[in-house]
């Protein structure tokens, strides 16, 4: 049966990442791949032509897909937009429309990039660490928020961190999943020593690991320690498994030590059976947008996870990863990594790697 593509192009360098990604599943179909590929509004380019970020009828469409690729969102251009109209926030109301509350991403450094590292070549060479946030609950969807006037005429500003165990122990289980075919090694960040809801994650986790993994090793670090071990010794973590905030914040670190954030892919899921969301880690970059030079390998790799989490060929996924390796291996370089090679240049060394 034809599984479906929707691609969210969005804003900024979206549009021309996404543009990559769409010639490599152009190549894949020609080859026999059963995908039908469509495209609609989302973000900024949403508001313009809709008025709001995320219309009923794209989240309608993104959730009777297979799979949802997503460019970037956002701008200069809409930061006066009221806060719930913000490109970002159709990013979150897509996030939990589609329910993927475990967001899968890889930080994995390229030998031909581990000198693009801020960290010494011995450091990050081989780096492969996976992080697995928790993406539709926590502070970021937390209620009680927003800002009040006190009678003082002072401003209260608040977000709520909160979870429950069910929210924690589905995104658990997907990190041990995940760890059975790798090292087998779960690290899980929190600050169990000044939050009670962080304690609790640390419980919960533990716990679902007791009962149903105990073929995986977990162990538990406070979130401000792991943001230190992560540039001290990266290399110590496999699989990492966070909140939405600290995980929002670390997995950016760790990003960048594999060199550039225009590498890194990811992938958000949820239930089984239901489809998953892919996103270049990278944002809408409107410092370059429009000029040809975007790395588009960040979202290339996402279409290989969709492959493999959401269309049902891992053999393709695994395809598409060597070729964009082979583009580098090949000296292709956009500027983010040091380099001159265009955006098209870029697409045309990864589909001569495929
Ligand atoms: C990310 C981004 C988003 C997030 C923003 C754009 C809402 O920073 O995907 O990491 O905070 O989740
Ligand atoms: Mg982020």
């Amino acid at each position: 049966m034809t599984k479906t593509l929707l691609l969210l192009p969005g804003d900024g360098i979206g549009p021309e990442v996404s543009a990559i990604a769409r010639r490599v599943a152009g190549r894949l179909i020609n080859e026999g791949l059963d995908l039908a590929v469509e495209e609609a509004a989302f973000g900024g380019a949403s508001i313009d032509a809709h008025g709001v970020p995320l219309t009923d009828e794209t989240l309608a469409r993104a959730k009777a897909a297979d799979a949802v690729l997503m460019g970037a969102v956002g701008g200069p251009k809409w930061a006066d937009q009221p806060y719930d109209k913000r490109p970002e926030a159709g990013l979150l109301a897509l996030r939990a429309g589609m329910n993927v509350y475990a967001n899968l991403r890889p930080a994995r450094c390229f030998s031909a990039l581990a000198d693009a590292s801020s960290l010494k070549r011995v450091f990050v060479d081989g780096l492969d660490l996976l992080f697995v946030r928790e993406l539709t609950g926590g502070v970021y969807f937390g209620e009680p928020r927003g800002v009040e006037t006190l009678p003082d005429g002072q401003r209260r500003g608040v977000n709520t961190h909160v979870y429950t165990t069910g929210e924690i122990q589905r995104v658990a289980r997907v990190a041990f999943e995940l760890a059975r075919s790798r090292t087998g090694h779960v690290c899980s960040a929190e600050k169990g020593n000044v939050m009670e809801a962080g304690l609790m994650w640390r419980e919960d986790v533990q716990a679902l690991r007791d009962a149903e993994y105990p073929d995986i090793k977990l162990s538990h670090m406070l979130a401000d320690n792991m943001a230190m071990q992560l540039v001290k010794n990266p290399k110590q973590f496999d699989v990492i498994l966070t909140d939405n905030l600290f995980g929002d914040i670390l997995s950016d670190e760790a990003g960048m030590l594999t060199g550039s954030l225009g590498m890194l892919p990811s992938a958000a899921i949820g239930d089984p059976g239901t489809p998953g969301l892919y996103e270049p880690i990278h944002g809408s970059a409107p410092d370059i947008a429009g000029r040809g030079v975007a790395n588009p390998c960040a979202a290339v790799l996402s279409l290989a996870m969709a492959l493999r989490y959401s269309l049902g060929a891992p053999p393709l996924a695994g395809k598409v990863e060597a070729a964009v390796e082979a583009a580098l291996d090949a000296g292709a370089r956009t500027p983010d990594l040091g380099g001159t090679t265009t955006t098209a240049a870029m697409g045309d060394a990864i589909l001569a790697g495929l």
